[in-house]
């Protein structure tokens, strides 16, 4: 499986069909708000899983000035959930970028984050139960850290 850069096929309507399942009510008009969102400001990514012409999931974030990954929306087309797509996007975007990453979400999909190892904190939004959903990151660094063992060599 390959994380692949969807923002050159933006117009392709099967990106932004797969964009909506993660937009809550996805209607015509927030799909364009959404993409003109995209298109308007470089920082935006969108980034996905291809096989051939087909596409099977997307993710769209962008990089914090705290230098924290913020995921605006990922969603996998429903007849590719389940096989490990939404965790291998997530997995791929913290090893790319060591970074943490952060998102909201609702009750449908917190199992999910947690399973990725999310560490999740409800919070209320209008009398609906939301959830900020933190990925921490773990840095270490070889020439602080410990070796492992008392025989181990001392990191370079
Ligand atoms: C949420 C979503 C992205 C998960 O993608 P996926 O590819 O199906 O997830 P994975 O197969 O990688 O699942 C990883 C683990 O999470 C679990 N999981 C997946 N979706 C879940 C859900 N909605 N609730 C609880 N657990 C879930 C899986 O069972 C799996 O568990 P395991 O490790 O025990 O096998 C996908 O279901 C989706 O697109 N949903 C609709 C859009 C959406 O809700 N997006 C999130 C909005 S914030």
């Amino acid at each position: 499986m390959l994380l692949v850069d969807l923002k050159p096929r933006i117009d392709d309507p099967q990106v932004q069909q797969v964009r909506a399942l993660s937009m809550f009510p996805a209607t015509a008009e927030s799909v364009q708000r959404v993409m003109d969102r995209i298109r308007k400001n470089k920082e935006r990514m969108l980034w996905g899983i291809e096989n051939g012409e087909s596409v099977l999931a997307i993710v769209e974030y962008y990089i914090r000035e705290d230098e924290v990954i913020y995921i605006a929306g990922i969603a996998v087309s429903e007849q590719c959930r389940g096989q490990g797509i939404g965790r291998f996007m997530i997995n791929t975007l913290q090893s790319k970028y060591n970074m943490a990453i952060e998102l909201e979400t609702d009750d449908d999909a917190i199992g999910f984050y947690r399973k990725c190892g999310f560490e999740t904190s409800p919070f209320d939004k209008n009398n609906i139960r939301r959830y900020k959903c933190v990925l921490p990151v773990i840095k270490t660094n070889p020439r602080t850290s410990p070796p492992s063992s008392a025989n181990d060599p001392l990191p370079q």
